[in-house]
């Protein structure tokens, strides 16, 4: 038996939905999360304070009996957002953060941005009081191949909004690519990236070859095999600017398993483990705490855990279940396509 112990991690980017869906997940990450940047593109979506206070008094209900779970709210961008609620909003200590989606780049994003020079004084605000930026850093033009819009819009967008705005804190989240890595690690402080579990795992020919997996496909999509091992590299440094961020997007398996399905991968119930696996593969066990406990909070500028969570490694594969199963109907776990010897001890 092989075990490590990690100060508590937290999840900078996870979905939780709302209602029935997320009473069913939240166990799934506040059984070893301490906290967690929640994302707000809900129908309607989470865009004043006053919405993400009530948003949050609904996960804290959620919450199993007894949990420690710290939700860390987040403001979705829009055309019409007020740069005095979100000053307010981050002033009040309730949102961490605003999400910028290009509208029509992923899950509900209709309401998103359009036109970046529209919210430049929401811009401007959070680089004045310090706000991080999370990015979901994809074009949405049709012209533009579904596999290279990260690096588009870090071309066209990211960086000269960066060079327009310097003191703007940014994360790029879910980076998929080498680009993404590599600009990600020559940003300065004021630049971080998360990484998910799933694209450290599948690259685009576990999506297709072989008949097409609906549980793979999400947003930004896996890209070829080299992306994936950069992430890897990045993900196992130890850099600063890496951190985790699972993406775990849960679905009813009616909508993934669907003719046009919805994106997104559900990692929450195995998530450490599966890093585990990752990084022991890498040789980087010791690397693990500060890519999933410590880096995240220094950038957030928030203090580290104190409780700790146990991970154990055995000789027999870790049965994971295939499904939750929740009032909104079934989700499928994330299948790494491999066996798992480590698990969260609780
Ligand atoms: C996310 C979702 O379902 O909300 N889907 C995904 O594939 N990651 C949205 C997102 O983060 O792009
Ligand atoms: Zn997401």
């Amino acid at each position: 038996m092989q075990e490590i112990t990690l100060r508590r991690p937290d999840d900078w980017h996870l979905h939780l939905r709302d209602g029935a869906m997320l009473k069913g997940v939240l166990p799934e990450t506040s059984r070893h999360f301490a906290r967690a940047i929640i994302m707000p593109n809900l129908v309607p979506p989470v865009v004043t304070g006053e919405q993400a206070a009530a948003y949050r008094d609904r996960i804290l209900a959620a919450l199993p009996e007894g949990a420690a779970f710290e939700p860390l709210m987040t403001l979705y961008l829009t055309e019409g957002t007020d740069p005095a609620d979100v000053a307010a909003a981050a002033a009040s200590g309730l949102v961490k953060a605003v999400k910028l989606y290009p509208a029509g780049a992923t899950t509900n994003s209709q309401s998103g941005v359009r036109d970046l020079t529209g919210v430049m004084p929401v811009l401007e605000k959070m680089a004045e009081i310090g706000l991080p930026l999370c990015t979901h850093g994809e074009v949405t033009a049709a012209e533009v191949d579904i596999f290279d819009r990260e690096a588009v819009f870090i071309d066209t967008v990211l960086d000269p909004l960066r060079r327009r705005l310097p003191e703007l804190r940014v994360v790029m989240e879910h980076i998929t690519t080498r680009e993404g890595a590599d600009y990600a690690a020559a940003g300065g402080p004021n630049l971080g990236a998360t990484i998910t579990t799933h694209h450290l795992i599948i690259n685009r020919n576990h999506i297709l070859v072989g008949g097409i997996k609906p549980h793979y496909y999400c947003l930004p999509v896996a890209k070829r095999e080299k992306h994936r091992l950069a992430l890897r590299r990045a993900a196992v440094s130890g850099k600063g600017c890496y951190f985790l961020g699972t993406d775990s997007a849960p679905h009813v398996d009616a909508l993934k398993e669907h003719a046009c399905g919805c994106a997104g991968c559900f990692t929450a119930t195995n998530t450490m483990a599966l890093l585990a696996h990752v990084f022991e593969q890498e040789g980087a066990l010791d690397r693990l705490e500060a890519f999933a406990s410590l880096n995240g909070p220094a950038f957030y500028r928030l203090p580290v855990n104190e409780t700790r969570l146990r991970l154990v490694k055995r000789d027999q594969p870790h049965a994971f279940p295939d499904k939750i199963f929740t009032e909104a109907g079934p989700v499928t776990v994330f299948n790494p396509g491999f066996p798992v010897h480590w698990h969260v001890e609780s």
